[in-house]
């Protein structure tokens, strides 16, 4: 067998349990439509930003997380696509944040898990991203928001770290609060903020009779 037919042999896996011959090169994503898998609900970008294709990969004993669109099909691999999460349960305003003072005592009331890592790597295991969750949790139970939010710049809010934390931290969403209190607290570059009162203006002028 040459080296081009090889490259052409249909690669065999299951995909949420059903049989499926996919052509090699082909995501899990594109594998599932293209071999009749029912419809994936849940997915969107098809490039590794909405975090919606979440899946379960196994290959032999070995068994991972990752996203379906950026995995790339194996002969005797097990994909299943896992359920969207739920409705977060940590909730709060920024608004009702009066400051950076503030912060600090109301981080550890919506997040009271948050310094309770047991430092048992399995977020960042699990981050199809490569982001240094468990870091970053860290630094954010330490007060150090920005930091902590700049850790999880690249995340996509797949919540497989969720997923996999014991301590039921909800590490997605500590760097989700993180990356907003920077947002929100932090002054907008002049650019932004002239380019934003352009669009008001134009805006304001259209509104005129
Ligand atoms: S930090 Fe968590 S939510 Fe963000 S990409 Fe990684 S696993 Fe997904
Ligand atoms: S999974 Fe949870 S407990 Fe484990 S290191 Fe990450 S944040 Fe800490
Ligand atoms: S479909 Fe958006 S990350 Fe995979």
């Amino acid at each position: 067998m040459t080296e081009a037919t090889r490259d052409i042999q249909p690669v065999e896996l299951l995909i949420n349990g059903i049989p499926v011959r996919a052509e090699p090169q082909m995501t899990i994503v594109e594998a599932a439509w293209a071999g009749g898998v029912p419809r994936v609900t849940g997915v969107g970008c098809l490039e590794g930003v909405c975090g919606s294709c979440r899946i379960l990969v196994r290959r032999g004993k070995e068994v991972n997380v990752a996203l379906g669109c950026e995995t790339f099909v194996e002969p005797g691999m097990e994909a299943l696509f896992l359920p969207a999460p739920g409705t977060p349960r940590h909730q709060y305003q920024l608004t009702e944040l009066a400051d950076g003072w503030d912060i600090q005592a109301r981080f550890h009331e919506i997040f009271p898990e948050a310094s309770r890592c047991r430092h048992c790597h399995g977020c960042v295991k699990s981050c199809p991203k490569g982001i240094s969750v468990e870091e970053g949790v860290k630094l954010a139970a330490a007060g150090h928001y920005r930091e902590a939010g700049e850790a999880f710049l690249e995340c996509v809010m797949c919540e497989l770290c969720d997923s996999a934390c014991p301590e039921y931290i909800a590490p997605a969403h500590v760097g989700l609060f993180c990356r907003r209190i920077t947002a929100f607290f932090h002054l907008r570059p002049p650019n932004l903020i002239h380019k934003l009162e352009e669009l008001k203006q134009e805006a304001d002028k259209k509104e005129q009779p």
